[in-house]
């Protein structure tokens, strides 16, 4: 008799404990955030994780009851990597909501496991547009080639700028890129003489840079991703390729706020379309600007780490919205159509594309206080994917 009513007990207490456990587990929402911590992107994957520690940092790590954990992983941009790492993030972890990636091909390659799993893909990086129809579980808060291309063929061609050649990495942003500038501006009486690809890869602009110079446009257009712009400046400037009278212009990766600093008096002058500049002159980016740098020994964050911010604002408060309830159906649906003030200006992740739609700026390099800054002259406001409409 003795002995059953200790069991009794003893089974009691395994069942409270493994309840506990699984209310452990149900008070945790899990973020896989999976980026290119090393390898030719990793700039993107410091800036991107930072920007995420410093949001968790500000807001405190408890949401609607629930704590939030951060899992970082490196796939080091490669894309079979990227997806690997989700699905071990998704079927061992069981994390609520999947996020980052640096690139295209590694969004792309995590689509299918969004879709399967219904988890939510929160694009903080990669910038292709079509990348928000490869899964409807992916929200975007980075931006679109297009949203950028198409602002700066719309000002080119009032500023003198008639013949181009466009230079481009060759995958999925940079076709964009190159496709949506071409059509736009030739709508407005531009040209463009020569189209080039560089591959993604451990590029060599010079072959490149010296075809552009005996070709002789009014200017040369370049996309190549963050982290990439500072060699194509570099090879630019050293085949002198200003004094002989061609202008860089481009989307705004090239003059990345993470670089453009050591990048020399030689980039001054250079104008590009974005949707974020360090030197934004709004109060809540100069809050963000300062305590981004107090965190990171004085780093600058680029438009990846206001992705990153701005991903895990709307991460956050779907979680809100939902009153804790982490399922990936719930989540995904409290996502869509949320309107806020972000470092970079005013967003919105549009309910029907799930992709952002925002404020594209043109700006201009300078110095200020002997620093290299994106400074912002023109605004387009709202703008939608041009991919979307088509
Ligand atoms: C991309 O791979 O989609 C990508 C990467 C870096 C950028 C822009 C786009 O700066």
């Amino acid at each position: 008799m003795k002995k059953r009513y200790f069991l009794t007990v003893s089974t009691l207490a395994v069942l409270a404990l493994t309840s506990a456990s699984v209310m452990a587990q149900d008070n945790t929402f899990k973020i896989g955030l999976i980026l290119p911590m090393t390898g030719q992107q990793a700039t993107t994957g410091r800036q991107i994780e930072a920007a995420a520690r410093l949001y968790m940092a500000q807001n405190g790590d408890t949401v609607a009851g629930k704590k939030i954990q951060l899992i970082v992983k490196d796939d080091t941009s490669v894309p079979d990597v990227t997806k690997r790492l989700a699905q071990d993030l998704v079927v061992n972890d069981k994390v609520n909501v999947l996020a980052g990636f640096g690139i295209t091909p590694s969004a792309l390659a995590t689509a299918p496991i969004a879709t399967q799993s219904k988890t939510p893909q929160v694009v903080m990086a990669a910038a292709t547009s079509s990348i928000t129809q490869a899964s409807p579980y992916i929200v975007r808060t980075s931006f679109t080639l297009p949203q950028a291309a198409v602002a700066l063929a719309d000002w080119a061609p009032k500023n003198g700028i008639k013949k181009v050649v466009t230079l481009v990495s060759d995958y999925g942003p940079g076709i964009d890129a190159e496709k949506y500038f071409k059509e736009r501006l030739t709508f407005n009486g531009g040209q463009i003489t020569e189209a080039l690809r560089v591959p993604l890869r451990n590029p060599d602009f010079a072959p490149f840079l010296q075809k552009v110079r005996d070709l002789k446009p009014d200017a040369l257009f370049v996309f190549v991703p963050s982290g990439a712009g500072a060699a194509v400046m570099k090879q630019f400037l050293e085949r002198g390729m200003d004094k002989a009278g061609i202008k860089l212009i481009g989307t705004g990766d090239v003059t990345d706020d993470d670089q453009l600093n050591d990048m020399g008096d030689g980039a001054l002058g250079v104008v590009t379309s974005h949707h974020y500049s360090t030197a934004h002159p709004s109060a809540l980016n100069k809050k963000f600007v300062e305590a981004f740098g107090k965190a990171n020994k004085g780093l600058r964050p680029n438009f990846m780490a206001v992705g990153g911010y701005d991903g895990m604002r709307v991460i956050y408060e779907a979680l809100r919205i939902t009153k804790g309830n982490g399922g990936g159906d719930a989540l995904l649906a409290a996502m869509k159509g949320q309107i806020f003030e972000s470092p970079r200006g005013p967003m919105f992740i549009d309910a029907q594309t799930r992709d952002v739609v925002q404020n594209i700026y043109l700006r201009k390099v300078e110095k200020k206080d002997g620093q290299l800054y994106n400074v912002e002259f023109d605004v387009i406001k709202d703008v939608k994917d041009p991919g979307k409409t088509k």
